[in-house]
C-alpha cells in the first residue's frame, strides 16, 4: 500500500462545530497555521493534512480500525487507505473560500455539534455546496457529544435526520464523536474505511490541476543564490504531471497597466518537485492534495496569489464572458428561516466560482434558466460543462443561491 493519499475527504459545517478539532483527531495535525487563524481561533484559509484509516490485527472491529501507523501492542498497524482532508472554514463571511475547496472533495465529512440545534446557517450552505459539486459520499459527524446528556444527544440525532432527509444525503450515515476526546474515532475510521470509494480517474498525458493554495517557501532573508521556486498546491483534476514537465498557469500574472488597464499573463514554467505533505514523489496524480514546485518568482506565488489559477500541459485560454444554464435554491440558504428566493435580473453583480477561481461577474442577460455572465477578471472554463456556484448578495452579504454548467 503506497502511503500517498488517494482521495480527498472535505471536513466541512457550521463555525466552530470542531472540523479542526477532527481534522487533528484523525491526522495529528493542526491545520490552521497562521498566526491570524491562531489567534482567532477560527479557520480562513483551506486547512489541509494527510492521515490514515489502519487496521489492527489483534483487535476487533470497531476497535481494529483507527487512523494511527502503530498499534496499540506496539506492532505496525496495516494502512488501509491513505487520504488528504480539507478542512473548510466554517464561518459564513468565508462561504468562498469554502466553495473554491469543494471542487476538490471526492468524499465528506459534515460536522454538526450536538450542543446547537440542527441546521445552524451553514450546515444546511455547506450540504448545500456538496449537492452542486456532485458530491455523493458523505458520512455526517454529530461532534461535541461530550457536553451533552443522553436526551439532548437523541434529540439532536433527529433533528440530524430529519434534516439530512430533506437532501440527497438522506442515507448517509450519522456517527457520534468527541473529536476533543477522540472518542468514537474508530467507528468514523471504519465508516469511512467501508463507504469512501476513491472516484474513477483520468491518468496519462495531459495533467490538469487547480491550484487552492500557493506559497513562497522561502525563509525570509534567503540569499538569492538559495531561494527555491514558488511552489503551488492543489488537486490534479485529471491526468498526470511528471518532474520536469513544462507546464501552463492561467489566467497566470495581474499586470496593472499604465492608465489602470488590467491584464493577465498565463506563466510558463518547469515542475521542479512534487510533493504529497512530506513525501517528495515524481508524479502528481488525481487524489489527494498536491504541492507542486516551479521555477517561478516566488513573489509569484506568495500568500496565495496563484489560487484559482488552473495549471497544466494545455490549459484553455481564459475568458471573460460565461453563458450559464443554471438553476437557483428555492430559498436562500445560509440564513435562519425561511426567505424566498428572488430571481436574478439583468446586471445584477454576482459571485461564480468555477474550480477553484472565486470571482465577480456583471450579468448581462438572464432567462429563467440561461445566464450571461460578464466577469471582471477573466476565468478559465477547465472542462466542457464544468459546475459553477453562484452566490447572489442577499442583503448585504453573499449567499450560496444556484449552481449551473458553463455551456460549451
Ligand atoms: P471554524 O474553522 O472556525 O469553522 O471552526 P471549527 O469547526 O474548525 O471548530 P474548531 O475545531 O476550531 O473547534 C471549535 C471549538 O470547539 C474549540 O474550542 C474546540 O476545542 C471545541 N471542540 C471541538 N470538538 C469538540 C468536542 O468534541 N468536544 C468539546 N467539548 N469541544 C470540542
Ligand atoms: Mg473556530
Ligand atoms: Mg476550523
Amino acid at each position: 500500500m503506497s502511503l500517498i493519499p488517494t482521495m480527498n475527504i472535505g471536513v466541512v459545517g457550521h463555525v466552530d462545530h470542531g472540523k479542526t478539532t477532527l481534522v487533528q483527531a484523525l491526522t495529528g495535525q493542526w491545520t490552521a497555521r497562521h498566526s491570524e487563524e491562531l489567534k482567532k481561533s477560527m479557520t480562513i484559509k483551506l486547512g489541509y493534512a494527510n492521515g490514515y484509516i489502519s487496521y489492527c490485527r489483534d483487535l476487533e472491529p470497531p476497535e481494529a480500525y483507527g487512523t494511527s501507523t502503530v498499534c496499540p501492542n506496539g506492532e505496525k498497524a496495516e494502512i488501509l487507505k491513505s487520504v488528504s482532508y480539507i478542512d473548510a472554514p466554517g464561518h459564513e463571511i468565508l462561504m468562498a473560500t469554502m466553495l473554491a475547496g469543494s471542487v476538490l472533495m471526492d468524499a465528506a465529512l459534515l460536522v454538526i455539534a450536538a450542543n446547537e440545534p440542527c441546521p445552524q446557517p451553514q450546515t444546511q450552505e455547506h450540504l448545500a455546496a456538496l449537492e452542486i459539486i456532485g458530491l455523493n459520499q458523505l458520512i455526517v459527524v454529530q461532534n461535541k457529544v461530550d457536553t451533552v446528556d443522553k436526551e439532548q444527544a437523541k434529540k439532536n440525532y433527529k433533528q440530524i435526520v430529519d434534516f439530512i432527509s430533506t437532501t440527497r444525503f438522506s442515507k448517509a450515515p450519522i456517527i457520534p464523536v468527541s473529536a476533543l476526546h477522540k472518542v468514537n474515532i474508530d467507528v468514523l475510521a471504519l465508516a469511512m474505511y467501508k463507504l469512501f470509494k476513491e472516484p474513477e480517474r483520468i491518468l496519462g498525458k495531459p495533467g490538469l490541476m487547480l491550484i487552492a493554495r500557493s506559497f513562497d517557501v522561502n525563509p525570509p532573508g534567503t540569499p538569492p543564490e538559495r531561494l527555491v521556486g514558488g511552489v503551488v498546491g492543489g488537486g490534479v483534476i485529471r491526468g498526470e504531471i511528471d518532474i520536469d514537465d513544462e507546464i501552463e498557469i492561467k489566467p497566470g500574472v495581474r499586470i496593472e497597466e499604465k492608465g489602470g488597464k488590467v491584464r493577465y499573463e498565463p506563466l510558463v514554467t518547469r515542475v521542479v518537485s512534487i510533493k504529497y505533505g512530506d513525501i517528495a514523489v515524481d508524479k502528481a496524480r488525481p487524489g489527494g492534495l498536491v504541492a507542486i514546485g516551479t521555477t517561478l518568482d516566488p513573489s509569484l506565488t506568495k500568500a496565495d496569489r496563484m489560487r484559482g489559477n488552473v495549471l497544466g500541459h494545455n490549459v484553455p485560454d481564459p475568458v471573460n464572458s460565461l453563458v450559464i444554464e443554471y438553476r437557483l435554491f428555492e430559498k436562500i440558504a445560509g440564513i435562519k428561516g425561511y426567505e424566498k428566493m428572488e430571481p436574478i435580473k439583468s446586471r445584477e453583480p454576482i459571485i461564480i466560482t468555477i474550480g477553484t477561481m472565486v470571482g465577480m461577474g456583471i450579468v448581462t442577460k438572464a432567462t429563467s434558466d440561461m445566464l450571461e455572465v460578464t466577469m471582471r477578471e477573466p476565468v478559465v472554463v477547465y472542462q466542457d460543462r464544468a459546475t459553477v456556484a453562484i452566490s447572489r448578495n442577499i442583503k448585504g452579504r453573499w449567499r450560496l443561491a444556484g449552481w449551473g454548467y458553463v455551456k460549451a
